[in-house]
């Protein structure tokens, strides 16, 4: 299907457009009224992610509301460890917690890789939202990077530090390859699946990137990133790893289009150290909590360090829940003015 508003593809692979494409990590679920009453309609969060109608809903709403460039299918990165044996609940205002978690060889071996088929009601919620969208814009499929995985799966829920999964790496290198390469598997054929229901674009979310050391980094994230990208074809793809300012120069050298920037990355400096790729961000979403004269300064001065091309206009990380709607429409208002 033709799409009616491809300023995002184009931005993708570098063709020059009129403006910045906008759009908003986090963009469904975190600030709409909207959300919180089909929400509440679902009962609890898996409930949502699991009912394709709903999910399609939800990822609608902003692109309706916010009118973005760019929709983003309603999921969670956590759909991939439960797909390969490993359940997760969401807990109410607390976030992801896994009743059992990876320790042993033993729970390894109770873990497969997963099929795309398996994530079946995703699948659904994409083909549901592009039919529903008819190429207003484009839809953005996702997953989480296998380190911020990874991270999840040893931990059993988030963490400040991060130390299990971190004190695995370095106590049980071979361990840990095992497990970072079962889910760099079930990725590559959950984005594979994800493509083919529909999502004209991809991204990786590598949130937990900032918590290891440069050689860490490389070894136990950017290589599977890497399989990841080389195994993926017809659709741009963009990574995002958050904190890993000191692996930009090996970013550059990915097989993708996108480099997500988070606000701690200087943009002229990025620039010089990703010259093949579209840049995306990188606003401080804390920036939003200013007054409507603060965004749209903030904003302006964002657009103006990255130039008027190869630029996808963001946040440098999701939105946070208490951020006000009308600070985040004039966001998407100053770009799109611009
Ligand atoms: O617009 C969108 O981006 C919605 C789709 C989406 C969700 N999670 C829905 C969600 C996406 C892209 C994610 C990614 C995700 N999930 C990441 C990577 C991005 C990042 O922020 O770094 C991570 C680390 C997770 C894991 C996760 N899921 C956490 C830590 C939490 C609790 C905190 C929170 O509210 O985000 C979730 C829950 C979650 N995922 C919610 C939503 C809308 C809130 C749950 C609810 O509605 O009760």
């Amino acid at each position: 299907m033709m799409l009616k508003n491809d300023l995002l593809i184009k931005a993708c692979n570098g063709v020059t457009t009129p403006r910045a494409p906008v759009w908003l990590m986090r963009q469904a679920g975190r600030i709409l009224p909207e959300y919180r009453r089909v929400r509440a309609l679902a009962k609890d969060f898996k409930t949502l992610v699991k009912t394709p109608e709903l999910a399609t809903e939800v990822t609608l709403q902003p692109v309706d509301i916010l009118d973005v460039d760019a929709a983003i299918i309603f999921s969670d990165i956590l759909v991939i460890p439960e797909a390969m044996g490993l359940n997760y609940e969401m807990e109410e205002n607390k976030g992801p917690v896994f009743p059992r978690r990876i320790e042993s060889v033993a729970d390894l071996d109770s873990l497969h890789i997963a099929d795309g088929e398996e994530l079946e009601y995703v699948l659904q919620a994409i083909r549901l939202t592009k039919k529903a969208l008819n190429g207003k814009v484009p839809l953005i499929g996702f997953a989480g990077a296998p380190w911020t995985i990874f991270s999840y799966m040893i931990e059993g829920k988030g963490s400040k530090t991060f130390s299990l999964a971190k004190k695995m790496l370095y106590t049980q290198p071979e361990f840990s390859h095992r497990l970072l390469q079962m889910i760099t598997s079930s990725t590559i054929n959950y984005l594979n699946a994800q493509i083919k229901a529909g999502a004209d674009v991809i991204q990786i979310f590598d949130s937990w990137a900032g918590i290891l050391s440069p050689a860490q980094y490389a070894d136990f994230s950017l290589r599977y990133i890497a399989q990841i990208c080389d195994s993926i074809t017809g659709v741009p793809k963009t990574i995002f790893a958050k904190g890993a300012f000191f692996a930009r120069a090996e970013m550059n050298k990915l097989n993708c289009e996108v480099i997500g920037l988070d606000w701690n990355m200087d943009i002229a400096e990025s620039r010089i150290l990703m010259p093949g790729k579209t840049l995306q961000g990188n606003l401080d979403p804390c920036a939003l909590y200013g007054s409507i004269e603060d965004v749209r300064r903030e904003t302006k001065k964002m657009l103006h360090a990255f130039g008027s091309h190869r630029h996808i206009a963001n946040l440098g990380h999701g939105l946070y829940p208490d951020t006000e709607v009308d600070k985040v429409k004039c966001f998407i208002d100053t770009v799109k003015g611009a």
